[in-house]
């Protein structure tokens, strides 16, 4: 059988400084919802060790789908939901079904999509988790950020170029902005965690 796998090197360097931040921020109990699990190596590494929680892999792309059910085949933990196709943007994401077996939804953890999409999904990401998560649901946003309009590396200068370079719309994104667009959503900003390689965490809540 063709093995579908896809493998992003990055996930192996930061999968376990993720794993030590969400481990102090996970709740105790439900479903933590990844939004946009891409090749599924966050998946099946952080799943396992993140037990009695539930994890539940998304993506939008079909091939990622594919590369997540694929990754989950070969490392499985009984915790790992099979992944659903999920975009951001749509006005109701398939956990919101009323058939969705997994509920009740009370994290969703998202890596390194905002700045390399348009903003909207940003948009859709906050209104989404906005919808889903009750009262004290978190949400964990990781990647780059700007701080007060200014990179905090020299590195993301080059690196929000090259963004640019495919597609003007994508870039690193100011952490204000973000709050701004949670705060629409009454998730608030609540923590914020320097992760290696000039990335963060930062830790949203339902008010
Ligand atoms: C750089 S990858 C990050 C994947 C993974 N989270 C990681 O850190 O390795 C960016 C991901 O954002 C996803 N993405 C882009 N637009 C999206 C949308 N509208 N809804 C959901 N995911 C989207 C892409 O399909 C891709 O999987």
């Amino acid at each position: 059988m063709t093995d579908r796998r896809q493998f992003a090197p990055a996930t192996e360097r930061n999968r376990t400084p993720i794993l030590e931040t969400l481990k102090a921020w996970l709740p105790e109990s439900g479903t933590v919802l990844e939004v946009a699990s891409g090749s599924g190596e966050h998946a099946v590494f952080l799943a396992p060790n993140v037990k009695p929680l539930k994890w539940q892999p998304s993506n939008f792309d079909p091939e990622q789908v594919n590369s997540v059910t694929d990754w989950i085949a070969h490392s499985p933990s009984e915790n790992l939901l099979p992944p659903v196709r999920l975009d951001v943007t749509a006005a109701v994401w398939p956990v919101e079904a009323a058939d969705y077996m997994d509920h009740p939804i009370t994290a969703i953890f998202n890596a390194n999509m905002i700045h390399i999409s348009p903003w909207r999904t940003a948009e859709g990401l906050m209104a989404g988790a906005g919808r889903i998560l009750s009262e004290g649901g978190r949400l964990y946003l990781y990647g780059p950020f700007k701080i007060d309009g200014e990179h905090t590396a020299a590195s993301n200068i080059k690196f929000e170029a090259w963004l640019k370079s495919l597609d003007p719309e994508f870039g690193v994104r100011d952490i204000e902005a973000v709050r701004t667009e949670a705060a629409k959503h009454n998730l608030l900003h609540k923590a914020t965690k320097p992760m290696p390689a000039n990335n963060f965490m930062h830790m949203f809540e339902k008010a």
